[in-house]
C-alpha cells in the first residue's frame, strides 16, 4: 500500500477541481491530517457559505478517498479563524462562554472516570434511560469521541436526519441521543488531534438540534485531560458522577476525577461503584471479587454521596452489546433495579445542587 502522508494529501487537494473547474486555494486548508491510510481534512469556510460549498466538500472528499493507499477520507468545515480579538473582546467572550452552549437544558450531567473500562459508558446509558422512565426529558451526548460506545449500547447505527442545518438527534428508549459515531466512521475520529475533537464536541452541543431537556447526560472521555477540563469550562455542569470499580488503583483513578472538578468547582453528584459484587446465577451465592466496598468507604473519606453500588453481571454486559440497555429491557431484574437507585441518588442530588456558577480554574 503506498503510504498517504499530509504532503501527499496537501498536492492532491492542490491540484483538485470541481465540476465547474474551481480549486481550493491553500490558504483555505486548516488542517491536513494522516494515519494509517486514514485522512482528514479541515476547510476553512464561513458558515453563510457552508451550504453553497456542500458539493465541493463531498467532491474532494471523493477524490481523497479515491487516492491509493486512503482507507478513509473525511472532509469537514471549520470556521474561519477570526483576526486576534482585543484584550477587551477577548475577557468579554470568556466571561459569556461558560453556559453559553446547551443553555435549553435544565440540568447537565457528566459521567465520569478516571481510566477506561470501568463501565462509565454502560452506567451513563443506563442512568439516562431510568431519568427518562422517570418521567424526565432526557439526552444523552457521547463526548468520547475516541471511544464512542452509544451507537452500539443503544443499539442506533444510523445516521441522524438533518434538519436545516442542523443534525436531529437520534430517539431510542425514551432518550434524544447523539454521538460521533453517528456522524462519521469510528475509524475516522482516531486520527484527529486535540482541537479538532474539541471542535468536533462543540458541533455535537451546537449543531445538534437539541430540544428543550430536563436533563443532559454526557458520556466523558477517561481521564482527566482537556475534554473534561474544556467541557467544564464552557458548560455549566450540575454536576459529575464518577464511576469506579471497587480496584484501589481505579479508587486512585477516581480521585484524581473527583479532584479535577472541586478545581473547576463542578459539584460532585457522587461516586457510583460499578462491577461491585458478583452474585452467581446458578447458586445465588455472592462473591465479592474486587473487595466490594472500597467506593463507598472512599466516597465517605473524601466527602462526596455514594450513588449506589452495581453488581458484575453478564445480562448487564449482553445487553450493552445488543443495544438493549438492562434498566429498559429488564427493570425488574438485580442490574436494572440498581441502575433505577443510581438514577434517583442523581436526580435526588441534582434537586438539591442546582447548575453550577460559571466554574474558574484555580491553577497553583
Ligand atoms: N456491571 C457490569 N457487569 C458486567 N459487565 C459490565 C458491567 N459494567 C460494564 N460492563 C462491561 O464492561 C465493558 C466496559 O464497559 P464500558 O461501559 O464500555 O466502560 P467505559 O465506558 O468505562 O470504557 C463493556 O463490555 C460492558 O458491557
Ligand atoms: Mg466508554
Amino acid at each position: 500500500m503506498a503510504a498517504i502522508d499530509e504532503t501527499a494529501v496537501r498536492a492532491r487537494i492542490g491540484a483538485f477541481r470541481t465540476a465547474e473547474g474551481a480549486g481550493i486555494p491553500a490558504g483555505m486548508v486548516d488542517s491536513v491530517a494522516t494515519r494509517e491510510g486514514l485522512v482528514q481534512v479541515a476547510l476553512m469556510v464561513a458558515k453563510a457559505d457552508a451550504a453553497r460549498q456542500e458539493p465541493m466538500r463531498r467532491a474532494l472528499e471523493a477524490d481523497l478517498a479515491a487516492m491509493p493507499g486512503v482507507r478513509n477520507a473525511t472532509v469537514m468545515f471549520t470556521a474561519p479563524r477570526a483576526a486576534a480579538p482585543q484584550p477587551q473582546a477577548q475577557a468579554q467572550a470568556q466571561a459569556q462562554e461558560p453556559g453559553t452552549l446547551l443553555g435549553q437544558v435544565g440540568s447537565i450531567v457528566a459521567v465520569a472516570s478516571g481510566k477506561g473500562g470501568v463501565g462509565k459508558s454502560t452506567v451513563a446509558v443506563n442512568l439516562a434511560v431510568a431519568l427518562a422512565r422517570q418521567g424526565k426529558r432526557v439526552g444523552l451526548l457521547d463526548a468520547d469521541i475516541y471511544g464512542p460506545s452509544l451507537p452500539r449500547m443503544l443499539g442506533t447505527k444510523g445516521k441522524p436526519e438533518m434538519a436545516g442545518n442542523k443534525l436531529v438527534p437520534i430517539e431510542a428508549w425514551g432518550l434524544k441521543a447523539i454521538s460521533i459515531g453517528h456522524v462519521v466512521e469510528e475509524e475516522t475520529a482516531m486520527v484527529w488531534r486535540g482541537p479538532m475533537v474539541l471542535n468536533a464536541l462543540t458541533q455535537l452541543m451546537t449543531q445538534v438540534a437539541w430540544p428543550e431537556l430536563d436533563v443532559m447526560v454526557l458520556d466523558l472521555p477517561p481521564g482527566t485531560g482537556d475534554v473534561q477540563l474544556t467541557l467544564a469550562q464552557r458548560l455549566k455542569l450540575a454536576g459529575a458522577v464518577i464511576v469506579s470499580t471497587p480496584q484501589d488503583i481505579s479508587l486512585l483513578d477516581a480521585r484524581r476525577g473527583i479532584s479535577m472538578f472541586r478545581q473547576v468547582r463542578v459539584p460532585i453528584l457522587g461516586v457510583v461503584e460499578n462491577m461491585s459484587f458478583f452474585c452467581c446465577p446458578n447458586c445465588g451465592t455472592r462473591t465479592d471479587i474486587f473487595g466490594h466496598g472500597g467506593a463507598e468507604a472512599e466516597a465517605g473519606r473524601l466527602g462526596v454521596p455514594f450513588l449506589g453500588a452495581v453488581p458484575l453481571l453478564a445480562p448487564i454486559r449482553e445487553t450493552s452489546d445488543a443495544g438493549t440497555p438492562i434498566v429498559a429491557s429488564a427493570p425488574e431484574s438485580e442490574a436494572g433495579r440498581a441502575f433505577a437507585a443510581v438514577a434517583t441518588a442523581v436526580a435526588a442530588g441534582l434537586d438539591g445542587a442546582g447548575p453550577a456558577r460559571g466554574p474558574r480554574i484555580v491553577i497553583e
